[in-house]
């Protein structure tokens, strides 16, 4: 398993466990058998309205001694609704009582979008707040207010493009830690993966896998599908591996860590023991050169909303 090591000298396992769509009912399972098969990383967001469940299951795991909690790399994500300066600790505090832990590992941004706070999808314009009440400089503060009482050893955001990471930076005390993105062959993002290194900003893959089981109002009948990309084919039955091993192994060998989310018990093994495969420059070559180029969570539920003051433009930048 590689590692990232944080400034603290922190370690955060490579490959982890995602939990996005993972229904309540399913994911405690997945949990304990992801712990069991030797995950060490388990990324979870507020709003994936799943944290009680997977606190249920860390808590089972830590009773049985199957891990302890400092072997544990926790995650998770301030929703939309809670980007007032005073309502990041109120988010923060959700997810802590429902993961029923004493701290978490890290906590991102989750998008650079802010919603009132009865709001948790914006169906209209009156339901986003507005920028000069909350900017994202103050979030971050409250980001940071965590950091420095102990209640999270590490900050970072999700789905930030280059600009909206320079406005972190600009005002920031602490610069974030991690950047959690879309990033699979069809959306390799380069540049922006580039640009976080460059400022020691490491790096998240979600949806690694395309994220076939995405809600259907996040489809469209002519999205291509990752998982059935014939270069990728070649490559697995070369190495006599799966495509979705060598999915989440491209992400590794670009040293960006990575959250294939399953809920089977097979597949989270399978997944895990991506760890040991090794593409060579031919297979990154050949993954380099795929023409097909698609975002599958385009933020449109967001931008497309009716009088929604962000477009398009202020989430993402060209792959
Ligand atoms: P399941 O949970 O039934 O295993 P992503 O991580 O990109 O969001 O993709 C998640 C989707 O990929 C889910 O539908 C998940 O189904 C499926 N999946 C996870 N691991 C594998 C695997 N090893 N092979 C095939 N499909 C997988």
């Amino acid at each position: 398993m590689k590692y990232i090591t944080f400034d603290n000298g922190d370690k955060l396992p490579m490959l982890g466990l995602g939990t996005w769509k993972s229904a309540p009912g399913e994911v405690f399972q997945a949990v304990l058998w992801a712990l069991e098969a030797g995950y060490r990383h388990i990324d979870c967001a507020a709003v994936y309205k799943n944290e009680k469940e997977v606190g249920d299951a860390l808590k089972k795991a830590f009773a049985d001694g199957l891990v302890k909690r400092e072997e544990v790399f926790v995650t998770s994500k301030l929703w939309n609704n809670a980007h007032e300066r005073d309502q990041v600790q109120v988010g923060f505090s959700q997810s802590l009582a429902d993961l029923q832990l004493e701290y978490l590992d890290l906590y991102l941004i989750h998008w650079p979008i802010a919603l009132k706070s009865h709001v948790m999808f914006p169906e209209k314009g009156e339901d986003f707040l507005d920028y000069t009440n909350a900017p994202l400089s103050e979030t971050w503060a409250g980001m940071e207010a965590l950091k420095s009482d102990g209640k999270v050893r590490h900050i970072g955001v999700s789905n930030f493009n280059q600009q909206k990471i320079e406005e972190i930076l600009a005002s920031c005390q602490i610069k974030p830690e991690m950047n959690q993105i879309e990033l699979h062959p069809y959306l390799p993002q380069k540049k922006l993966v580039d640009f976080c290194f460059s400022h020691q900003i490491n790096v998240t893959a979600y949806s690694p896998l395309g994220s076939a089981d995405r809600p259907s109002a996040r489809k469209q009948a002519d999205d291509p599908v990752l998982m059935e990309e014939k270069v990728l084919h070649k490559i697995a039955a070369k190495h006599g591996k799966t495509v979705a091993q060598v999915l989440i192994a491209w992400s590794l060998h670009r040293d960006v860590a990575v959250i294939p989310k399953s809920v089977n018990q097979d597949r989270i093994k399978q997944n895990l023991e991506s760890a040991d495969l090794k593409l060579d420059g031919s297979d990154m070559e050949a993954i380099s050169n795929l023409k097909t180029s698609h975002r599958f969570i385009d933020g449109t539920f967001f931008t497309e909303v009716p009088g929604s003051p962000y477009e398009q433009s202020d989430l993402w930048e060209n792959a």
